[in-house]
């Protein structure tokens, strides 16, 4: 008769568990590397699956936990074929939230709904407001102390709901809790680089700001390596990192929202915030978080230096030019309203 392990919540036949834990070769060597407990909370969706492939790949990931209200076994199981060293287990449901969450390090929300053509970001506040708030509320209960990667938008209304969640829980710590706008940086450093035919791997780009239409800057005064751009190049390109989104909405026509260089953008910054946990030095990322950096605006995109505790540094947003200060100016009427639109739905 076939035997059975468990992992995590899955029974999976024994042997299948030590093709999991032992398929490569230098099986210590590569075990004790990675110790980091990071769960995905939405990970049978769209985004959700490619990101738990991506954290599987991911050297520092110890133990994987994929969480969704369904389909997460069949995901868990497929992913842990992969042969790598992290331990893969599916979760579905709210029951199962709990052992999901419990010793987690890292987590990840991709979980929500996502936009369709006509739909602004903000549209889909009252559906995935009401799911990070039940989410949150699990994390502040089951892993109080976790980083916690917050994908699911409108970004600039459900970052708010969570740190909102946390206070209330009395376990919030601002320097714990990312809103993720590296796809703003991802797409932006793409677009710069297509357009004024430089290496992509070279460009760095900061974007600033916050996830959704005029909220998003990039800020092409400081892209290294500096090519001469004209007005109008600016223009187009920061028009394009602003509609990247929608670019991709309207390309899916109905079936979703970007997933496949979100997962990508995701694992970069949830690969940024493990290395800070780690202790590496330099480790520099665009991050939405709570934020001093702009007088009145209380929660803001900018570089972030990572490290054990999570954001120990908001860096400044250092010069702009004045077509950049005059975006930084367009922004705010709207990101003080959805900033204001999560707080208030989190305290109702
Ligand atoms: N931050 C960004 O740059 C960015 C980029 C693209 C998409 N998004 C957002 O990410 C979210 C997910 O997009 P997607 O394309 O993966 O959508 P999707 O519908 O394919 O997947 C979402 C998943 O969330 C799950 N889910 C719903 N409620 C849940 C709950 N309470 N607990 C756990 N899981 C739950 C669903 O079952 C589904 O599997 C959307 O809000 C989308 O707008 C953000």
């Amino acid at each position: 008769m076939m035997s059975f392990l468990k992992v995590g919540c899955n029974f999976i036949p024994k042997i299948q568990a030590q093709a999991v834990c032992c398929s490569h070769g230098n099986v210590q060597q590569q075990w004790t590397r990675g110790k980091r407990t990071v769960a995905v909370l939405g990970a049978a969706g769209g985004i959700g699956q490619p990101l738990g492939l991506l954290m599987k790949l991911n050297p520092l990931v110890s133990d994987l936990r994929l969480f969704d209200i369904a389909g997460t076994p069949g995901v868990a199981c497929d992913i842990s074929h992969v042969n790598t060293q992290a331990m893969v287990a599916g979760y579905a449901g709210d029951a199962e939230l709990e052992k999901a969450l419990k010793g987690c390090h890292l987590v990840i929300i991709p979980a929500g709904v996502p936009r369709k053509p006509g739909m602004t970001r903000d549209d889909l506040f009252n559906i995935n407001a009401g799911i990070v708030k039940s989410l949150c509320l699990g994390i502040a209960k089951h892993c109080p102390k976790a980083l916690v990667n917050i994908i699911s938008n409108p970004v600039n209304s459900t970052v708010p709901i969570a740190a909102e969640v946390f206070k209330k829980a009395g376990t919030y710590d601002p320097k714990r809790l990312f809103g993720v706008t590296t796809l703003d940086v991802v797409r932006a450093r793409t677009f710069y680089a297509v357009r004024m035919k430089v290496p992509v791997k070279e460009v760095d780009l900061p974007v600033v700001g916050g996830h959704a239409g005029i909220t998003i800057l990039p800020v092409f005064s400081q892209v290294k390596p500096k090519k001469q751009m004209s007005a109008a190049d600016i223009d187009a390109l920061t028009k394009r990192t602003q509609d990247g989104g929608t670019e991709v909405v309207q390309a899916k026509a109905g079936k979703g929202s970007a997933t496949l260089s979100m997962a990508y953008a995701g694992a970069l910054f949830a690969e940024a915030c493990l290395k800070g946990l780690e202790g590496a030095k330099g480790v520099v990322e665009c991050a939405y978080v709570e934020s001093k950096v702009v007088p009145g605006i209380s929660f803001f995109s900018s570089k972030v230096r990572l490290g054990p505790n999570g954001a120990e540094e908001i860096m400044g947003l250092g010069d702009l030019s004045d077509y950049e200060k005059k975006a930084l100016e367009a922004m705010k009427k709207e990101l003080i309203g959805s900033i204001k639109k999560g707080v208030d739905f989190a305290k109702s």
